[in-house]
């Protein structure tokens, strides 16, 4: 599809050292004026800025620069040598996504500082109608060729000790936890984004995070967070290895009047750079079922044996059922040899151009094709890169010769290292995660990635980047559980960075293969995921023998993944959400609500379908017993039309939702 720009404008106006710098130079304002900042120098020439929403202060002095090493310090002793600002606004067009039309609509400031010794460092300034942003340049120069950061002194000194829901870094567990909130000065490691309530809400994130360490935020008792950037490996505390000229990823503060605001917040997107691979229209989002959730509830094994789950009668099982209902994928996982043994944190053994031998993908790949699906392959890694890379080329070629049109990757192992000590979210990985997307798009392969580096809005370059994980998803449903309100968190968490492929859609919540143990959430609810935690590929989990003959699957089979636009009806952190989406080339919208782990009312205002317009509305809503833990699966399946002035008051029961499906005439 192509990139649509329907308006740009830019306009830049420069000032050379030989003028002189006044400190207006370096106040900033978004477009519409809601959004500011300043940058300065202090006594001492360390640079630091300040930033404030609709008048309110945000970011109070909050101090910039690096330590890079070898004796060079970009920390104080700064000083100005030039500095411009333009404008930019455009809208321009997502091949796929949330929302198809996005503005990009931004004033930026660059400053060029350099230290005493000469060596140089610029700072370019964003500022957003709901964001400030900005990035380092190491600018061309004779004194910085190849050069390490010993530390990013990057900080964000937040004007108010507001609550903030996050997750620990360095924990033994990437991203996968259950959010907590607690004051920002209770806060000590954490990742990104992070999320904070107050009069203004905000979220901390970072883009375009390429040839680079993550951010992580460290606090210290204080309001202030600091950059902690993840270092090289558990020898080596270095945490970039770069060459001048080099961009680090954008530094991004969103900031909003309510949680929702967030939620439709597309700087991410617009940081980075534009779609790389030209045509895209081979990347299609859809939905897929897979061999998988089987692997969770004790049915099924990856390994080989008596249950091996990915053997060809098995799999026809589920194309079948993908192609009865409109799926357009089937994931299979443990069809290649490497399963056997260990492989958790050690994935030497696993090859991905060789099958196990009740696999047979030739035939697999011409019966999904004749039915009109496709496998989804899978490329679970132990997190073992270099084994990986190795095949890299051969495995995204296997892919592609059979007709893969996506592939799930995967990077499990015990602890925040790889096996080859190497940290899981440093330079070194993410330069491995780059070469695995442009390998990818090299061979028209759609990517879902699980244990990744976090999302940084890559997609808007790469768009066969399609999700990732990179938090605690339905998996753990069968691994002790998520609270009742973790997809109350996610939306305004994890899911700012982007596409999650969380896996909703479990209708046995009891999980009869596992007694005594359920998923904390009601049927209804798992249809309502579908609106609320967005994936271009969206799994329905469970298994085909859960599905059949129920009724609410049909809201699965209508439920699309690709959207016109998004709008966030209400919503509070941990409580409740409700949002509508329209689903793009057509006029029907679609709705989900969910409530936490308290039984609540939501009230659906319908006026954001056009107006003078009727819909039948198939409302998918938790009967009036159900209950989470009494009676999860009762739901009501009702017909009624309606149009942009009626409103209804839905009865969410505890961990309860509820989908609507709306049909034009
Ligand atoms: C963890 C992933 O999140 C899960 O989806 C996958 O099934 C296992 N690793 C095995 O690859
Ligand atoms: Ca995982």
């Amino acid at each position: 599809m192509k990139n649509l720009i329907l308006a740009v404008a830019i306009s830049i106006i420069a000032l050379s050292c030989n003028q002189k710098l006044k400190s207006e130079d370096f106040i900033g304002a978004s477009p519409n004026g809601t959004v500011t900042f300043n940058f300065s120098l202090d006594q001492n020439g360390r640079p630091y800025y300040t930033s404030s929403f609709t008048g309110s202060a945000v970011i109070d002095t909050s101090y910039l620069g690096f330590e890079l090493g070898d004796g060079i310090s970009l920390n104080d002793g700064l000083s100005v040598l030039s500095s411009s600002k333009s404008s930019f606004d455009e809208t321009w067009e997502q091949p796929w996504g949330e929302q198809r039309l996005i503005r990009n609509n931004y004033n930026e400031t660059r400053v060029e500082l350099a230290n005493e010794q000469g060596v140089k460092v610029a700072v370019i300034f964003r500022a957003f109608d709901n964001a400030l942003a900005f990035r380092y340049e190491f600018p061309e120069q004779e004194g910085l060729k190849d050069f390490k950061v010993v530390d990013e002194l990057t900080e964000f000194n937040m004007a108010n000790d507001q609550d903030a829901w996050w997750i620990p870094a360095f924990g033994g567990n990437r991203y996968e936890y259950e959010y907590a909130k607690n004051k920002i000065s209770e806060l000590n490691k954490i990742h990104t984004p992070v999320t904070m309530e107050g009069n203004t809400y905000v979220a901390i994130h970072e883009a375009d995070l390429t040839n680079y360490s993550s951010m992580v935020l460290t606090g210290n008792g204080t309001t202030k967070l600091k950059c902690d950037l993840v270092p090289y490996s558990t020898t080596d505390p270095t945490k970039a290895y770069l060459s001048a000229p080099f961009s680090t990823p954008w530094r991004m503060i969103l900031m909003g009047k309510s949680a929702g605001d967030l939620m439709t917040n597309y700087t991410v997107l617009n940081l980075n750079e534009p779609n790389k691979l030209g045509d895209v229209s081979w990347v299609e989002p859809g939905k897929y079922v897979g061999v998988w959730w089987e692997m969770f509830v004790n049915i099924g094994t990856w390994h080989q044996g008596p249950k091996h789950a990915a053997n060809t009668d098995n799999v026809k099982k589920y194309i079948d059922f993908a192609s009865a209902n409109g799926f357009k994928g089937v994931l299979v996982e443990g069809w290649n040899y490497g399963w056997d043994g260990n492989w958790m944190g050690g994935g030497t053994k696993f090859n991905f151009t060789k099958p196990y031998p009740d696999y047979d993908i030739d035939e697999l790949s011409k019966y999904a094709a004749d039915k009109g699906v496709y496998i989804i392959g899978h490329h679970e890694t132990g997190a073992d890169i270099d084994n990986y890379d190795a095949q890299l080329d051969d495995a995204y070629k296997y892919l592609s010769d059979y007709g893969l049109k996506t592939v799930k990757t995967g990077y499990v192992e015990n602890g925040d290292t790889l096996p080859n000590g190497l940290y899981h979210h440093g330079q070194a990985f993410v330069q491995h995660f780059q070469r695995v997307i442009e390998t990818g798009a090299k061979h028209k392969t759609m990517i879902v990635a699980h244990e990744p580096i976090k999302d940084t809005g890559k997609r808007r370059t790469y768009p066969n980047m399609v999700s990732r994980e990179g938090a605690r998803g339905q998996e753990y449903n069968a691994m002790g559980g998520n609270r009742a309100d973790h997809v109350t968190i996610l939306p305004f968490t994890r899911c700012l960075a982007a596409p999650f492929d969380y896996t909703p859609g479990v209708f046995d919540i009891k999980v009869k293969t596992r007694p005594g143990e359920q998923v904390w959430s009601t049927l209804t609810r798992e249809l309502a995921l579908y609106l609320v935690i967005y994936a271009p590929m969206e799994m329905a989990n469970d298994l085909p023998e859960n599905y059949e003959g129920h009724p609410a699957l049909q809201f699965i089979r209508d439920v699309p993944t690709d959207w016109e636009t998004t709008k966030v009806l209400s919503g509070q952190i941990g409580d409740h959400l409700a949002v509508a989406r329209q689903e793009r080339g057509t006029e029907n919208w679609f709705v989900g609500a969910i409530t936490d782990e308290e039984a609540r009312t939501t009230t659906i205002n319908f006026d954001f379908l056009p107006e003078g317009t009727t819909y039948k509305a198939v409302i998918y809503r938790n009967s009036d017993d159900a209950d989470y833990i009494d009676n999860p699966t009762g739901y009501t399946i009702e017909e009624v039309t309606v149009n942009s002035t009626s409103s209804i008051d839905f009865n969410l029961c505890r961990a309860g939702g509820v989908a609507i499906s709306l049909f034009k005439g």
